[in-house]
């Protein structure tokens, strides 16, 4: 990469620089859904190839903004849904669909992105948090992996939108048996050293990462969203209470703490 191009800003907020940076990198591509800036045309595009669509402002946080907009197909007219907090809006025309959203994000950058339909734990919804640091030796290191469970109802995680921590192993039980769950672990661990090094190699000041990473019914890890300030202490939640130590030791050392 030209050295004009590398940024030395430790926190990025940027949904879209970051999605960008990790793209070029083809083993790590199929793992980012499908993300486009929205607009009239990119939501419709994105309606009609996957029927339902997450917009959710460039520089959000805590899910505060984000919908869920679904094409329901039925006899004669398409029908639209459009989920946000806990309303639920329909309607039976596209444009009329769009002038809802587009009075909601206004002027400001939102983004279009495929939707993943999360596996389920108890009837809601939940995605991972994967915590990935740089090691006081200098290496890059998944120090942490966390459930995130939704309120019921609510179609974001967000500890701060009512959602609840939780350990990955409880919530893929009736999911995967033991060797698939590590399995699993282990790929999520890799995948969160490989953002983290890829997205280093273009903005060098980055010393964290949290990867928001949702599961398919397939088991497939689809990174949602890459966090460069992630929330350490959700790990305080876990039992084992050497998780949390570690993630605050390599905070402290390199100065977020
Ligand atoms: N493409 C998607 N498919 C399914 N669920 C999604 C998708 N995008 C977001 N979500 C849900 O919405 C939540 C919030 O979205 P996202 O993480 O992108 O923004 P944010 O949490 O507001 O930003 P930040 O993590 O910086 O605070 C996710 O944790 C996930 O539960
Ligand atoms: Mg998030």
């Amino acid at each position: 990469m030209r050295k004009s191009k590398l940024n030395y800003r430790r926190h990025i907020v940027s949904k879209w620089a970051k999605t960008q940076a990790v793209i070029p990198n083809r083993r790590l591509a199929k793992y980012i859904p499908e993300t486009r800036k929205l607009n009239r045309e990119s939501l419709k595009d994105m309606l009609d190839r996957h029927g339902m669509v997450y917009v959710k402002p460039n520089s959000g946080t805590y899910g505060i903004g984000v919908m869920r907009v679904e094409q329901l197909a039925g006899e004669g007219d398409a029908s639209y849904r459009c989920h946000m907090g806990t309303k639920i809006h329909t309607f039976t025309q596209y444009d009329d669909l769009y002038r809802h959203i587009a009075g909601l994000t206004r002027k400001r950058m939102y983004l279009a992105q495929k939707g993943i339909h999360l596996l389920k734990y108890r009837q809601r919804r939940f995605d991972l948090r994967v915590m990935v640091q740089q090691s006081p030796a200098g290496t890059w290191q998944t120090t942490g992996l966390i459930g995130r469970v939704a309120a019921p109802g609510k179609i974001v995680t967000n500890v701060h939108n009512g959602g609840t921590l939780k350990p990955v192993e409880v919530l893929l039980q009736g999911h995967a048996g033991s060797a698939e769950k590590a399995r699993l672990a282990w790929r999520l661990r890799r995948l969160g050293t490989s953002v983290a090094r890829q997205l280093h190699s273009k903005y060098r000041g980055i010393k964290e990462i949290g990867l928001d990473v949702a599961l398919d019914e397939r088991l497939h890890p689809w990174i949602l969203e890459i966090n460069t300030a992630p929330d350490p202490y959700i790990f305080r939640k876990l039992k084992d209470k050497r998780i949390f130590a570690r993630i605050y030791r390599y905070a402290k050392a390199y100065g977020r703490l």
